[in-house]
């Protein structure tokens, strides 16, 4: 044992024997290493209630073999646990964890809430949520449920309860994960609507305050009393207040929170001493992972890199593991879903990935942060809805080229627990998501061709074909560690967010603001200052006019006289005090600024008032991070991937290649190989689908 596997053992042996009284809500870091008994978490979740009982000992036999040392069980088994009313069944799960634990794997059990029993329907039918149109869903499927029904809350209670009394002491089980991916539906009842009359009470106190904050003038929708006030169900043209519609999604979110805080308080008041995670969903948006994520110990989510059909694009998973760290101060976190094979429900949704990508993809997790990676699922079922969705192993068990390299990177990973055990990612550049813009952009989406993900994917793509590493601010985060951040379409913006960018340019940093921001107040109202808003003197630009793409070209101007193409919106740019860096090329605002330059204090504000072809992004950036000094990453070629975690003294560099061809990244300096504790030439060899994780002071 070296000396840190020493520490981490005694550090998750005092954690085990003396709990640590948590507050309600956990902002501290977390180790997940120590955690895991000093292991990296290498894990599968898995299912041994849809298998007979003597295919567990091959199960975990298997598992062990291939280095897994994590299960993550029960999340959908609440009827197994809970056959009637009151009565409990855990034999068999103590059953499987025995067979688990006796092959050195340990458990995060799921409290299963995701998936009622029928009995809780039949017996009380409006536990079930009701949809826009006032139709109650009725039993099936999973996730259905309303979040406000008291007798789902009571039937939550009693299961929740049950597991952390029964599981509180036992030494195999880790934590919990709370319900299953988080999120929907959003619930029409009655009672829900009364929950949001609650809300709103709560945060308006006065109906006149109410009134005037959402401008109920219009169309005289002023309510003389709190029961008048509407959900944004579906009325002719679901033609709702936008400040409404946004305390909505604030209220949904807000209400998930309190439903994972029911169960938080019951699993913290009963079995303080395991930690509790829950499995989110990268970019998933209904909810505000940032304020959630304050009430786990760690963050977990659901890497499913393969749903389009392009091998070499990892940006979209690399963007979802940064925002997941992002949610909770940039803490490491862990993979509880990474793809174990071809997804599918009905019919399968893809091409069979190479198996060595599946290498690839774990190795992406842990080079954006993550600490664990567990697998989803480890075998494909036999039965219901995912039949088509693969596990590691199919059906008939069979030791497939996926259970292989998944063995291969479980010894790897295991070798590489030490190198990797506190290290972080560490990035000079940021992207701000603002979750209340990017509901007022699904109240009220800007043309058909916007998308808020695509605006952070221009910016964040750019900077990682650069191999510089991104980080994801929320409004609440420290913004001091960057030197440029970001902040695309700042749609809905308040004045203490404006002021805290405004610092932060001051101070010397690189602000980058996009079309549509300073447009609406915090109440989705829209402001009345000269556009941008609170933001026009930072950009040094007024807006008198736009132009949304509908069916029409646009182009830019660069001062060389180049001409790229411009898409989706155009603010059209008055610079007060900015300086001009391109114009449009076209029509009647031809001449005119499409990005400005301005400089405040010691930093400097752009606003670029387009969508611009994605090369201009990678030049841009270049230009700016090279002006900055901020070392740029090594020259990679497409479809190759450079991610670095540090920790004091030493640098982990990975190398991943998404492709099917061998690929050579020059390194400017001599690395060493982590795993084969070799030295590696300036000019590394990637073989296809290929990673190297290479150590340098
Ligand atoms: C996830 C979900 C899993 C499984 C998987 C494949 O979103 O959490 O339970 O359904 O997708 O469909």
């Amino acid at each position: 044992m070296t000396p840190r596997r020493i520490l981490a053992a005694i550090v998750s042996a005092y954690l085990l024997l003396s709990p640590p009284a948590r507050a309600q809500e956990t902002t501290k870091s977390f180790d997940l290493i120590a955690w895991n008994s000093g292991k990296f978490i290498y894990g599968v979740d898995y299912y041994p209630e849809a298998w007979n009982e003597d295919q567990w000992e091959k199960d975990a036999a298997m598992m062990q073999a291939a280095g897994i040392n994590f299960v993550r069980l029960a999340e959908f088994a609440w009827v197994k646990l809970e056959p009637r009313e009151g009565k409990f069944d855990f034999d068999w799960l103590d059953r499987a964890l025995k067979v688990l634990n006796a092959h050195g794997i340990k458990a995060v059990l799921g409290t299963p809430t995701c998936s009622p029993p029928a009995w809780l329907y039949a017996r009380y039918p409006d536990v079930a949520a009701m949809d826009e149109n006032g139709v109650r869903y009725r039993y099936g499927s999973r996730r259905n449920y309303c979040l406000h029904n008291p007798n789902f809350i009571a039937a939550t209670e009693r299961i929740v309860t049950a597991m952390a009394d029964h599981y509180k002491n036992h030494p195999g089980v880790q934590g919990w994960q709370i319900d299953n991916e988080l999120g929907d539906p959003e619930c029409f009842d009655a009672v829900s609507q009364a929950a949001f009359h609650k809300w709103c009470q709560k945060k308006y106190k006065t109906l006149e305050a109410l009134n005037k904050a959402w401008g109920t003038v219009f169309w005289g929708h002023t309510y003389q009393t709190w029961s008048e006030i509407p959900l944004p169900w579906n009325t002719l043209g679901k033609a709702h207040n936008p400040s409404l519609a946004l305390d909505f999604h604030r209220f949904h979110s807000d209400s998930t929170h309190d439903y994972l805080k029911v169960q938080t308080t019951i699993l913290r008041r009963l079995a303080p001493a395991k930690a509790i995670t829950h499995n989110e969903m990268g970019l998933f948006d209904h909810i505000d992972y940032s304020d959630l994520n304050r009430s786990l110990d760690f963050v977990a989510w659901d890497n499913y890199p393969m749903f389009g059909k392009d091998y070499a694009s990892y940006f979209g998973s690399g963007l979802g593991h940064d925002l997941m760290r992002g949610s909770k101060n940039n803490q490491n976190f862990m993979v509880m879903e990474q793809q174990g094979g071809l997804p599918g429900w009905s019919v399968f949704w893809g091409r069979q990935a190479p198996p060595g990508l599946y290498r690839v993809w774990a190795y992406q997790s842990v080079a954006h942060g993550a600490d664990g990676v567990c697998y989803f699922r480890w075998r494909t079922s036999r039965y219901g809805t995912e039949q088509y969705w693969q596990g590691i192993l199919d059906q008939d068990s069979y030791a497939n080229q996926r259970y292989k390299i998944v063995a291969q990177t479980g010894k790897e990973l295991s070798q590489l627990t030490d190198v990797l055990h506190g290290s972080r990612v560490v990035s000079p550049a940021a992207l701000l998501v603002s979750p209340d813009s990017r509901w007022a952009f699904h109240i009220q989406p800007l043309v058909e061709s916007f998308d808020y993900n695509h605006q952070l994917h221009l910016y964040y793509d750019a900077f990682r074909r650069l191999g510089i590493n991104v980080d994801v601010l929320f409004p609440q985060s420290d913004f001091t560690p960057y030197k440029i951040i970001v902040a695309p379409s700042l749609f809905v913006l308040d004045k203490p967010l404006a002021d805290k960018l405004a610092k932060f340019a001051r101070d010397g940093g690189i602000l980058i603001l996009t079309y549509r921001s300073g447009v609406k107040d915090e109440h989705n109202v829209v402001t009345d200052l000269t556009l941008p808003g609170p933001l026009a003197e930072l950009a040094g630009v007024a807006i008198h006019d736009f132009d949304p793409q509908i069916n029409q070209e646009q182009a830019v101007v660069t001062t060389d006289g180049t001409s790229i193409s411009a898409h989706t919106w155009f603010d059209i740019l008055d610079p007060t005090t900015a300086d001009t860096v391109l114009t449009y090329g076209k029509g009647y605002y031809a001449g005119k600024a499409a990005l400005t330059r301005n400089r405040v204090g010691n930093g400097m504000v752009y606003y670029v008032g387009t969508d611009l072809a994605q090369e201009y992004y990678v030049q841009g950036i270049k230009a700016v991070a090279e002006r900055l000094g901020i070392p740029l990453g090594l020259s990679i070629p497409e479809g190759v991937e450079a991610a670095v975690r540090e920790k004091e003294g030493m640098k982990i560099l990975f190398l991943l290649n998404y492709t099917d061809q061998p690929q050579k990244v020059s390194l400017g300096q001599s690395g060493h190989n982590a795993l084969s504790g070799e030295a590696e030439p300036e000019e590394i060899q990637l073989a296809p689908f290929d990673v190297k994780v290479l150590t340098t002071p």
